[in-house]
């Protein structure tokens, strides 16, 4: 597999150049809570910048219904300025409420204007109907605005999309910076892991866990599971878990894959109430018999110290998912503890990936974004890539 990268398109001079980032930032009251999408965009876009393109820039943020204000581009216009340092001008949004069809006109009047190094964004694409359905009209009308395709949101490319392959159909297309440094950091995982390859695997969406498991029982030395995985495996082996978080639909397959001898469920466990209070450790070797108002909220010591010994001996490492509620003190200590071993080895003595939003907030949290060689930008993309998925988007951007 080779990609098409920024290195293959010679002249990028006074050409339009449709960018499509993942500004699919979290936001509260207005204000983004989380620059880790746009600062990992920011290369791509110097590196435009500096050849003297006119930069286009696409995004999604949330999946709007309609035309809402809550999902307007403006704040990451806003950040896009203060980090680049300069103008970033973006459509205007009371217009396109008023009439949405204007969002072509107000696109093109922004794009025609540009001189070679500035930059504009275009309004939120899910605001266009038939954006995520790839419609070939609303494709056509985008690809009218610029000469090249980049495509550099990972974490949208596991949507066949306008704006991740229904462009590429007209434009020349290419992977931008990140969509490139997450490819082949990913498929570093996918070809030839360095033993022990250890996958550490919470959170609580079994349906994107189940295809990881499948795809690593064979591959993987050691899965080491908590949270909704690990709860739903000892509920299906029958023990009471009072209000834990479970999978009812996906019994089967917990009870299957945790079965396996390389995957290791957790010894022990923390239980308490929501609140934090109770708190109490639970063996599995005795009876889990859980009180109604009770849940299992984070992996027990005894599992902590086992998971340590088997993370510290790693070549390879992948980590997806909180193992508790680590949002509720107590219950943090097994996700940080795990945050901590796995950035200890992540870089340098092994190689590691992780990704997922609530895994890179603990990251950010304990300050140890810069210990681990790829935190990927994507959540979905990156485990349907991890399980094998052909994604669109990496479709388009390969020879
Ligand atoms: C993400 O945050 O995972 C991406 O931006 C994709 O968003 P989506 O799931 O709404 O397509």
């Amino acid at each position: 597999m080779q990609l098409k990268t920024l290195k293959s398109i010679k002249n990028w001079k006074g050409k339009h150049v449709l960018l499509r980032a993942d500004f699919n930032v979290p936001l509260k009251k207005g204000e983004i809570k989380e620059l880790y999408k746009i600062e990992k965009s920011l290369p791509t876009i110097k590196f435009l910048l500096a050849k003297g393109a006119k930069v286009i820039l696409l995004s999604h943020l949330g999946r709007p219904e309609k035309i809402e204000k809550e999902l307007s581009l403006k704040p990451v216009a806003a950040a896009l300025e203060n980090k680049l340092e300069k103008e970033v001008k973006i459509i205007n949004f009371e217009k396109i409420k008023k009439n949405p069809e204007s969002y072509w006109v107000e696109a093109k009047n922004l794009t025609d204007n540009m001189k070679n190094g500035e930059v504009v964004v275009l309004e939120n694409v899910r605001f266009i109907k038939g954006e995520e359905k790839n419609d070939k009209v609303v494709a056509k009308k985008f690809a009218a605005l610029g000469d090249i395709f980049v495509l550099d949101g990972f974490a949208v490319a596991h949507r066949d999309a306008v704006t991740v392959t229904g462009i590429a159909k007209h434009l020349p297309t290419v992977a931008g910076l990140l969509m490139e440094e997450e490819i082949n950091g990913l498929n570093k995982i996918m070809q030839k892991p360095k033993k022990p390859f250890v996958v550490v695997l919470g959170g609580s969406k079994m349906e994107t866990k189940i295809p990881l498991l499948k795809q690593f029982a064979s591959k993987a030395h050691y899965i080491l599971v908590g949270g909704g995985i690990a709860n739903t495996y000892y509920f299906a082996k029958g023990a009471r878990i009072g209000k834990s978080l479970i999978d009812k639909d996906h019994k089967k397959e917990a009870l299957f894959y945790g079965k396996k001898k390389n995957v290791i469920m957790p010894l022990d466990f923390i239980v308490g109430t929501e609140k934090g209070q109770k708190c109490h450790i639970v063996d599995v070797d005795e009876k889990i018999n859980l009180k109604n108002n009770e849940a299992i909220f984070d992996i027990g010591p005894k599992t902590i110290t086992y998971f340590a010994k088997i993370i510290k001996n790693a070549k390879t490492l992948v980590w997806n998912g909180a193992l508790g509620y680590f949002e509720q003190h107590p219950y943090e200590y097994g996700t940080y503890a795990v945050a901590r071993l796995f950035a200890t080895r992540a870089k340098g003595r092994a190689f590691g990936v992780c990704g997922g939003g609530e895994t890179v907030e603990v990251l950010k949290k304990l300050d140890l974004m810069e210990d681990i060689d790829l935190v990927s930008t994507g959540g979905g993309a990156m485990l349907e890539f991890l399980s094998g998925k052909k994604l669109p988007g990496v479709k388009i951007v390969t020879k």
